[in-house]
C-alpha cells in the first residue's frame, strides 16, 4: 500500500493547480450554472421578488460537499442582483472587531459571503445575530461601571453562508437564514454538460465517448470533472495529437488510478479497511481514520459523502457499514451471500474501463 498522497487527483477540495482554471471556467450568470435545477428554480423566485421590491435578498445558507459550486453560486447571486460581493471565511474572522470592520464597510444591499461559516467563534456569532436580524451592531464602549452600549445602524445587506457541515452550525445561526439550499452531487448528464462547456472554453477537442467516460468518473463534482479534463487534455496532447477520444480518456484515467466509478486509492483503502479489518463494520469513523492514517475530518468531508451517495457505505448509530454493493465493486463475496454465489468478475476489476 502506498502512503497517503497529498496529490490526490480526485480531491473535491480546492488545490493550487485549480485556481487559474477555476477563474476561467466558473460560470458568471445563473443561466450558465448547470444542474441543481430545484435550487435554481427557488433562487430565481427569490431574486425576482427581492428585485421587484427593491430590497436586499434574504440571508442564504448554502451547504453540501466541497467542489459542488457554493462559491460560484455566491458570485452569481451578486452578479444577478447587481451588487458587490465581499468574500471572507469563518476562520478568517477571529474577533468580533474583525466582523464589525467588514460589515460597517458594506453598502446597501451588498452581499457578504462567509465560507466555512460553521467555523465562526461563538463571540463573533453573537455580534452577527443583531446584524442579521435588525441590521444593527451593538458596541460596548468603555469598561466596568462606566461601560455603555451603543447601537450602530448598518446598511441592509445579505449574508450568504457556505458550509460542508450543516450539523455543526449552531441552531440560532441556522434560524437566521431565510433560505437554506442544499447542493447535491450532480447527475452524470450535468457533469457531461459542464465538461462540454469547459472543453469549449479551453479549446479541447473532446469527443462524445471521451466526455462520457470522464463524466462517469468525476464523482458528480464539477471541480473534479474540470480537473480530470485538464489532466486528460495533457495526456491527449502528449500521446494522441490532442483529441480526447474514448481510448485516450480511458488510458489517461487509468494512469491517474481513477477507477470505473471515480474511486481512487484512498477510497479503496477506506472500503478495504472496513471490509478486511472490521468484518464489514459497523466501525467508528475515528477507528477507520486511524487504520488508514487519514484525518477523520477529511474522511467525513471528502471521501464519505461520495461513498454514501454510491450506496457503498451506510451510516448507522454504531458506525459505518460496508454494503453488498461495496463488496461487489471490490470483487469480494459478501459474507451474507450463499456459498458459491459470485460477486461478478467484471464489476470487481479495479481501474478497468467502464463497460
Ligand atoms: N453548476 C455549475 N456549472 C458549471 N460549473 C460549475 C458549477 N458548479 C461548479 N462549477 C465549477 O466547479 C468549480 C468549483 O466550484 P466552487 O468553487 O464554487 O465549489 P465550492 O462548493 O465553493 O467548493 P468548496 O466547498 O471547496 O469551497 C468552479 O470553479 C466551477 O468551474
Ligand atoms: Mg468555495
Amino acid at each position: 500500500m502506498k502512503a497517503p498522497q497529498p496529490e490526490r487527483i480526485l480531491s473535491p477540495k480546492l488545490k493550487a493547480e485549480d485556481s487559474v482554471l477555476e477563474r476561467s471556467l466558473r460560470p458568471k450568470r445563473l443561466d450558465e450554472y448547470v444542474g441543481q435545477d430545484k435550487l435554481k428554480a427557488n433562487l430565481r423566485i427569490a431574486l425576482a421578488a427581492a428585485q421587484a421590491r427593491g430590497e436586499a435578498l434574504d440571508h442564504i445558507l448554502l451547504y453540501g460537499p466541497p467542489g459542488l459550486g457554493k462559491t460560484t453560486l455566491a458570485n452569481i447571486i451578486a452578479a444577478e442582483m447587481g451588487v458587490n460581493l465581499r468574500i471572507t471565511s469563518g476562520p478568517a474572522i477571529e474577533r468580533p472587531g474583525d466582523l464589525a470592520a467588514i460589515i460597517t464597510n458594506l453598502q446597501q444591499h451588498d452581499i457578504l459571503f462567509i465560507d466555512e461559516i460553521h467555523r465562526l467563534s461563538r463571540a463573533v456569532e453573537e455580534v452577527l445575530y443583531p446584524a442579521l436580524e435588525d441590521f444593527a451592531l451593538d458596541i460596548v464602549i468603555g469598561k466596568g461601571a462606566g461601560a455603555r452600549s451603543l447601537r450602530l445602524h448598518l446598511p441592509q445587506f445579505t449574508l450568504i453562508g457556505a458550509t460542508t457541515r450543516y450539523a455543526q452550525l449552531s441552531p440560532p445561526l441556522r434560524d437566521r437564514f431565510g433560505a437554506v439550499y442544499r447542493l447535491d452531487f450532480y447527475r452524470e448528464e450535468d457533469i457531461a454538460a459542464i465538461l462540454a462547456r469547459s472543453a469549449a472554453i479551453l479549446g479541447v477537442q473532446l469527443e462524445e465517448a471521451g466526455r462520457q467516460e470522464i463524466a462517469c468518473r468525476a464523482r458528480g463534482t464539477p471541480r473534479v470533472a474540470n480537473r480530470l479534463l485538464k489532466r486528460v487534455r495533457d495526456y491527449a496532447q502528449v500521446k494522441a495529437q490532442g483529441a480526447v477520444t474514448l481510448e485516450v480518456a480511458v488510458a489517461a484515467l487509468a494512469l491517474l488510478e481513477v477507477d470505473s466509478l471515480g474511486l481512487d486509492e484512498v477510497d479503496h483503502r477506506v472500503l478495504r479497511a472496513i471490509v478486511d479489518k472490521f468484518g464489514g463494520g459497523p466501525v467508528g469513523l475515528e477507528t477507520i481514520a486511524a487504520a488508514i492514517s487519514e484525518e477523520s475530518d477529511t474522511i467525513m468531508d471528502v471521501y464519505e459523502p461520495y461513498l454514501l451517495q454510491l450506496g457503498f457505505l451506510e451510516r448507522t448509530p454504531r458506525g459505518r457499514l460496508a454494503t453488498p454493493r461495496a463488496y461487489e465493486h471490490l470483487g469480494i463475496p459478501y459474507p451474507g451471500q450463499a456459498p458459491g454465489a459470485d460477486a461478478g468478475p467484471a464489476q470487481g476489476r479495479l481501474w478497468a474501463p467502464r463497460e
